[in-house]
Formats: C-alpha cells, sequence, structure tokens
C-alpha cells in the first residue's frame, strides 16, 4: 500500500514536471509558393502549449491559439489553410499592414515641399500601404529562443519609391510568443529619406473561436475618451471628439453588439465600427492598456497594451461570406473584429495629429502586447 502510494506520488510529481517544463519549441515548414519564389509557416509553441502559426509571406499569423475558462487551447484568429487563398483575397487576415495602415486620403500627401502620389485603392483613398503592401511581399525570418518565449524576426526592405512612398524603409518585426501567454509584436524602422509609416497588426479575433460566427457578444473595453470622427469615405474630418454619451463610448465593457447598428453618422459611415480611438496614454511612446475583451461563454480574455497613440477597431463590417475560412466555414458579417494599434488615418495630412514622419537619423520604435487569458 505504502509503496503504491510512493509511485503515485512520483508519477503525479512527474506529470507536474512534464506539464511545467513542456518544451518551447519553433518548427518551419513549406507553405507552397508566390511569384514563384517557396514560402514557409512557422508553428510556435510555449511552454504552456499555446501555438502560433507565421508565415513569412506578409508576416501573416494564420493560427493562435489561446486557453479557455477550462485551461483548454483553441485558435481564435481568422485566416485560410493555404497561401493560395491569401495570395487570391484576403481582407488582410493576420497581416502586418504598411507602409501606412490606415488611409491616406486621395492618395496624395506633401513632405518637405514635395507632393507624394500613392495608388487609390479604397474608393478615392489609399489603404494600407496601397496596391502591394507589407501584407503581400516575401519577409525573411529567423528564429527566436529565449528564457522569454519563442519568436520570429522577420525583416523587409521597401525600397524608395515602393507603392510611391519616399525612402528605402528596412523594417524589423519582431513577435515573440512568451510562456507567460503574451504575443508581444516590436516594429524597429529605419530610412535613409525622410517618409512617411504607419504599420500595425491585422488579425481578425473571434475569442469564441475561430469559425464561431458573429462577434457581437464579445465585451470590449476601450481606455479612450475621445475617437477620430471620420467622412464618408472614413477620412479624419480633423478633430478628435468626446466619447461621452455616444454608442462610441467604450470607456466600461460593453457588447460589441450593443450599439453597434444605432443610427448615427459615424456608425453609418463605417457600415458599424471602423474608427480609430485616441488612447488616454499617460505620456507618448510608453506603454498603455489600449483595450479589453471578454468573450463570456469561453471566458476567454485579450488584454492589448502599446505604445502607439491610436487603435482601430474595426468590427468586420465588410466580411461577407465570401471569404472561406480555416474551418471550411464562410467568415460572415461581423464574424471577427480587429484592434490595430497604429497612429491615426491620414496623419501625414493632418498637422494637428501626431506626426508619423520619419528621418533618417533615428530608428522609428513600436511595441503591441496581446496577451491572453481567462476568466472561470
Ligand atoms: C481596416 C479598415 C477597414 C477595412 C479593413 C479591411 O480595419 O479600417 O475599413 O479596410 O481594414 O477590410
Amino acid at each position: 500500500m505504502k509503496n503504491r502510494m510512493h509511485q503515485m506520488i512520483i508519477a503525479a510529481v512527474a506529470f507536474c514536471a512534464v506539464t511545467a517544463l513542456a518544451a518551447q519549441s519553433i518548427e518551419k515548414k513549406p507553405f507552397g509558393e508566390v511569384d514563384g519564389k517557396p514560402v514557409d509557416l512557422y508553428t510556435l509553441t510555449n511552454t504552456n502549449g499555446m501555438t502560433m502559426t507565421v508565415s513569412n509571406y506578409g508576416a501573416i499569423i494564420t493560427t493562435l491559439t489561446a486557453p479557455d475558462k477550462n485551461g483548454t487551447y483553441g485558435d481564435v484568429v481568422l485566416g485560410y489553410n493555404d497561401v493560395q487563398s491569401y495570395v487570391k483575397a484576403t481582407p488582410y487576415f493576420g497581416a502586418v499592414v504598411g507602409r501606412y495602415g490606415n488611409r491616406i486620403a486621395k492618395g496624395k500627401f506633401t513632405l518637405e515641399g514635395k507632393e507624394y502620389t500613392l495608388a487609390t485603392n479604397n474608393g478615392p483613398n489609399s489603404l494600407h500601404g496601397g496596391v502591394k503592401g507589407f501584407d503581400k511581399v516575401i519577409w525573411n525570418a529567423s528564429e527566436i529562443k529565449s528564457a522569454a518565449g519563442v519568436g520570429l524576426a522577420l525583416t523587409y526592405l521597401s525600397k524608395d519609391g515602393e507603392e510611391g512612398y519616399p525612402g528605402n524603409l528596412t523594417c524589423k518585426v519582431t513577435y515573440l510568443l512568451s510562456n507567460k501567454n503574451e504575443l508581444r509584436v516590436d516594429y524597429a524602422l529605419t530610412t535613409d529619406k525622410t517618409t512617411v509609416v504607419n504599420v500595425t497588426q491585422h488579425s481578425y479575433f473571434n475569442l469564441a473561436g475561430d469559425g464561431m460566427g458573429d462577434i457581437l457578444n464579445h465585451e470590449l473595453m476601450l481606455n479612450a475618451d475621445k475617437f477620430v470622427p471620420v467622412d464618408e469615405t472614413l477620412i479624419p474630418k480633423g478633430v478628435l471628439e468626446p466619447v461621452k454619451g455616444t454608442p462610441m463610448d467604450f470607456t466600461t465593457s460593453t457588447a460589441i453588439g450593443a450599439r453597434v447598428n444605432t443610427a448615427t453618422e459615424q456608425l453609418k459611415f463605417g457600415k458599424g465600427y471602423d474608427h480609430c480611438w485616441v488612447l488616454n496614454q499617460v505620456k507618448p511612446n510608453t506603454l498603455t492598456l489600449a483595450a479589453r475583451v471578454y468573450e463570456p461563454t469561453t471566458g476567454r480574455v485579450l488584454e492589448i497594451t502599446t505604445t502607439e497613440p491610436g487603435i482601430q477597431f474595426y468590427c468586420g463590417n465588410f466580411l461577407d461570406g465570401t471569404n472561406i475560412g480555416k474551418n471550411g466555414k464562410p467568415y460572415n458579417f461581423r464574424n471577427g473584429f480587429a484592434l490595430e494599434t497604429q497612429h491615426y488615418p491620414d496623419s501625414p495630412n493632418q498637422p494637428t495629429f501626431p506626426s508619423t514622419v520619419i528621418k533618417p537619423d533615428k530608428t522609428y520604435k513600436s511595441t503591441t502586447i496581446f496577451a491572453f487569458s481567462a476568466r472561470k
């Protein structure tokens, strides 16, 4: 009897040790070809068993698992199983967008007395870097293994004049899947000519699980007393407005669906939420809590902190069932939401907004952390 107890204790201790110290790992496999060039898919696993798959095509996060209230990990981002689907048609699922995430009015801006013209790919405006933005290029990837977690450093040189933007821009995006169940994204950019940048991560989340229908029951908190009102083409009007007393007020946690269909001008222009919120930053360029999202059926929580001054909250208003996702199910209206940490839209044409201009003498740095947990 004593012997049996002893054996059981040894087994239990061994089991705990294995669960606590599960090895972190990175695996690389081919993910098909783009423009005749091979691209890869990396699977990152942390010590808790949380996984993330990332392609060096578009720096796209194709899957990301997070624990629910029972400790079960499930995929919480939208995307495809194969690279060709991303090449064919994607509303920026999981990608890094740039050089300029969000819109630039009429695809034009003036810098140091010179006017630059970009392709207009969103009505009259330029969106997410143009026709071939950072989401559609092949990045160089190198693996990172540290005590904090596993990651990928992705680099890309955007040549002077690419998509109409000035300057050779060297971009480094580092994804770190930490052993605290955080995805940390660091951006470091340098240029050889004055230029504008606004890079961000464009993952679509559904904390109930990928392919689990609409996201209207998710409860959202945005640490923002103001937002950026826009015109009918989603270009800022140039002022910042208080959210208080409007459906844009997420200062206390509120279901996304609670007020999304209110008949206001802003919600009509966005077809729902598709706006940039002005974060209550204590100090510029310091990590600040931006958003917290809670999904009541699974208990999953996503908390976002960032050094950026704004966050674009988009609730999937353009999803219309034409994109068939990883589960073979169509992504319908509002089946995912994006929370894109960034500078405000059209900043190059808005002198009162925080500047998006970068100069050759300085490295532009930005950090965003997506932390996953669950409430019982
Ligand atoms: C951003 C924009 C939206 C839309 C999506 C992609 O969130 O603000 O208007 O373009 O990207 O479909």
